[in-house]
């Protein structure tokens, strides 16, 4: 499979540049800024990452262009284009103001094949404390904007390129064609990397890899493990067997929902009620770490007891040798923090007895979530579980303020079903930068006018990362219904827009939306009479309250 390499500098984009490629049906893996890969003979390309840091720094992370230089064709953006422009003799200098957001190319080289298409004016990104003040020898400059004059440069004769500004965000309006020029005409992608042709190889290769044996797979209701279960059903059949537990903790008629959705799609899934034993283990507990630890370990003994039944039905023909999990890529991609060193994030269901000696099977982990739906709508699944918000594992539990009790799960799921229904219904129309952004995060548009950027209509859910309700069931405050007075608990509703949970911000939903939902609340769930809404972002809020 031809591939291109993302060198990693620390830029915060770099994922998205990641994403942009795969959007163009090619597949691309994002590597430390030195882990490039020797001897990988489906290279075609190499792209370098912008950074946090100026050339300058002495902490300034450095390659060795020689490793590829002369074999693939290269693009340098951002610090990626100042670091090659440096290291071969140009110069690079602080910018006399900062060099930031939106500027347009007022001059471009339409011949070179980077700029192939583009308009003159073409409106692009700019982040950046450092400039170029003079190319190498033998480079040219082929765009420029008011005030950058090498906005973007070539090696002449060598299939070399830097660009100054991001094409990977969606504030630089052609971009994406800049990224097609590159990857495509210039690299030669053959853009065979869709869907199709990943569920196609996938299965095939899983069949390979699992032969006749038997898989176990933990089901949570979310996207990435509902879409691998599915994939490996559909290379293995029944021989995968998939656990689903409720914890009591789920939204409202969560679990036979999902329940239903799975038999319709032919999984093989036990579900597992052992909300008893959940809330029997909760009761009385207040602290937050506390909580979690229960439900931690809840969970792994009744996941563990299923598997270990199934491990013991195994037959001698068809073993169970393996987990499957739902990781996916951003999940593992190994993420420089600022001090240069890697991060590796690797998430797992701990605790599985080692007797049972389980390898690890996890289809999904080359992909990008929007590709992950794109998979799911490959294998036929329904759009409701394919879009579905992140939820935490350890469910409602995090979002009432302290002990559990069945009676405020209850009071929280009716309320949060009122919430998550009105945003599902609530459409609204978006146009310019908004429509692109909600397009280039890779929303699903269902009630699109037309798919152009021109005027899209999405729901308020769609455009939202999470949402929820949280009990204040420790508080309570005076009210008024009908001739009553009523001393009941408050809600606060959150929404919030994010890109990873890293960093979210609280989404300004519309006022006669948010009246509305109050209103139902109020009205429908006994033990609700105020309703408030969460204005915190993260840092330094967290996106649950716990
Ligand atoms: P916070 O509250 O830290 O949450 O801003 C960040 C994201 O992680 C989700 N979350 C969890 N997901 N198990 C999960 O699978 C958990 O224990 C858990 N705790 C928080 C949260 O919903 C948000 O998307």
């Amino acid at each position: 499979m031809q591939k291109i390499i993302i060198l990693d500098f620390g830029s915060q984009t770099t994922q998205l540049i990641g994403r942009r490629i795969r959007e163009l049906d090619t597949f691309c893996e994002i590597l430390p800024y030195n882990k490039f890969p020797q001897d990988d003979p489906d290279i075609i390309g190499v792209i370098l990452s912008g950074s946090p840091y100026s050339v300058y720094d002495p902490e300034a992370f450095r390659v060795d262009l020689s490793q590829f230089r002369g074999r693939y064709p290269i693009l340098g953006i951002c610090y990626g284009a100042q670091y090659m422009s440096h290291t071969l003799g140009g110069r690079v200098e602080p910018a006399p103001s900062r060099e930031y957001g939106r500027q347009n190319l007022t001059s471009i080289d339409l011949n070179n094949p980077l700029f192939q298409g583009f308009e003159m004016g073409s409106q692009v990104w700019m982040s950046h404390g450092d400039t170029i003040t003079a190319l190498p020898e033998g480079f040219k400059t082929i765009a420029s904007t008011e005030t950058v004059h090498y906005a973007a440069y070539q090696a002449e004769g060598e299939p070399l390129w830097g660009v100054q500004f991001h094409p990977e965000v969606f504030h630089s309006s052609q971009g994406s064609l800049l990224l097609k020029n590159f990857v495509v005409d210039i690299c030669g992608s053959h853009q065979d990397w869709s869907a199709a042709s990943f569920v196609e190889t996938t299965v095939n290769e899983l069949r390979q890899q699992l032969g006749n044996d038997r898989v176990i797979l933990g089901l949570s209701g979310g996207v990435d493990s509902s879409v691998a279960a599915v994939l490996i059903s559909r290379a293995i059949g029944d021989r995968l067997t998939c656990i689903f537990v409720d914890h009591g903790m789920l939204r409202k008629n969560e679990f036979t929902q999902v329940m239903e959705d799975y038999k319709v799609l032919g999984l093989n899934v036990l579900g597992i009620d052992a909300s008893s034993k959940f809330f029997n283990d909760l009761a009385g507990v207040t602290e937050p770490e506390q909580k979690r630890k229960i439900i931690g370990r809840d969970f792994i003994e009744v996941f563990n007891a299923e598997a270990k039944k199934i491990f013991n039905s195994q037959s001698s023909n068809s073993k169970c040798r393996w987990l499957a999990q739902g990781t996916i890529y951003p999940d593992r991609i190994e993420s420089l923090n600022i001090t240069g060193k890697v991060i590796k994030s690797h998430h797992n269901v701990g605790g599985l007895p080692k007797e049972m000696n389980l390898q690890l099977c996890e289809p999904l982990k080359w992909l990008f979530k929007d590709e992950v739906r794109r998979v799911g709508r490959q294998l036929g699944m329904p759009e409701h579980l394919i879009t579905r918000h992140p939820f935490p594992g350890p469910g409602l539990a995090v979002r009432i303020l302290g002990d559990i009790t069945p009676e405020k799960v209850h009071i929280l799921q009716e309320a949060d079903d009122i919430f998550i229904r009105g945003l599902r219904e609530y459409k609204v129309k978006l146009s310019g930068d908004e429509a692109r952004r909600v397009l280039a995060a890779g929303v699903p548009i269902q009630q699109a006018n037309n798919s152009s950027t021109e005027e899209i209509e999405v729901s308020l859910y769609d455009q939202i990362w999470q949402a929820g309700v949280i009990l204040l069931s420790a508080v309570r405050s005076v009210g008024v219904m009908g001739d009553e007075r009523t001393y009941e608990h408050p809600v606060a509703l959150r929404a919030v827009t994010s890109t990873d949970a890293m960093t979210a911000d609280w989404a300004h939903l519309p006022y006669d939306f948010m009246a509305r939902v109050s209103n139902d609340i109020i009205n429908h769930v006994r033990g609700v009479n105020r309703v408030c809404y969460d204005i915190s972002s993260k840092p330094p809020a967290t996106i649950e309250w716990e």
